[in-house]
């Protein structure tokens, strides 16, 4: 497939290499020093769209891509308060887009077992939840979209949880997300259940951006000639 890359930063140029590798061609880069060359015109050149770029921008980015008919797989977190607007947009155009907070495979099991855990943890009030998110120092959102992720899990499966919260935090109603910025960290994120007689701890540990930039070359492979809004999920069938 022909790839046209949106933000050449560290998962844009981890999916290059990897693309390339796999036989696709990279046929357009935008970042900030070319993006006037980014429009709608331009992008109709390329099959498929990555966008891995700022929260500033992706929302607009994205919607440039629907308004040109190229389905669009996006990374950037930080952003979701347009999401609606962008997936109405992608309706009303009869575009594609796809959207996960990690594209990760293992991440994407991960988010499975957080919620099978939660659903048990729902019935055990004399657990206390805590859940830790680390990352390298220069990510510039906080907490991460993947822990917003895990969050919304529990919530959904633990009826005392309402919402999440970014400090520790013992406030019953609350998930506490501690969110840590640590030099070369890819992203690791914990989810922990603790009592005064024991503790149940799930974690998940990414070795390197390849697992995140495997999981968007396939879903952009996956996405071509599909309509709608797609996540995760409907690719894994989970
Ligand atoms: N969903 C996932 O699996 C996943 C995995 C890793 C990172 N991320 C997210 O992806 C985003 C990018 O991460 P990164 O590590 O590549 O960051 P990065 O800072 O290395 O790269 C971002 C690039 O985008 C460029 N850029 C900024 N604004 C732009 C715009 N409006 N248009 C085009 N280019 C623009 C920057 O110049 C930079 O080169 C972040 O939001 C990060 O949290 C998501």
């Amino acid at each position: 497939m022909k790839i046209a890359l949106i933000g050449y930063g560290k998962m844009g140029k981890t999916i290059e290499k990897m693309a390339i590798e796999q036989g696709h061609q990279v046929v357009l880069k935008f970042d900030v020093d070319n993006f006037d060359e980014f429009t709608v015109k331009t992008i109709k050149k390329a099959d498929v769209a990555i966008e891995f770029t700022r929260p500033e921008g992706a929302a607009e980015n994205i919607k440039k891509c629907i308004e040109a008919g190229v389905p669009v797989v996006c990374g950037t977190t930080g952003w979701l308060e347009k999401k609606a607007e962008v997936d109405a947009l992608c309706e009303e155009k009869g575009s594609s887009f796809f959207y996960a907070s990690n594209y990760s495979v293992g991440v994407n099991i991960f988010f499975a077992l957080n919620k099978f855990l939660a659903k048990m943890m729902n019935e055990q009030p004399q657990y206390e939840l805590e859940t830790e998110e680390i990352h390298h120092t220069q990510k510039l959102d906080a907490p991460s979209g993947t822990s917003i992720t895990l969050a919304e899990g529990i919530i959904e499966n633990i009826s005392d949880k309402k919402s999440w919260v970014n400090k520790a935090s013992k406030a019953k109603g609350k998930v506490p997300i501690i969110s840590k910025r640590i030099e070369k960290v890819p992203g690791t994120h914990t989810i922990k259940y603790q009592s005064v007689i024991d503790e149940i701890e799930i974690k998940h540990t990414a070795h390197s951006r390849a697992g995140f930039a495997g999981g968007a070359i396939q879903a952009a492979e996956w996405i071509i000639g599909k309509k709608g809004v797609f996540g995760m999920s409907d690719m894994l069938g989970f």
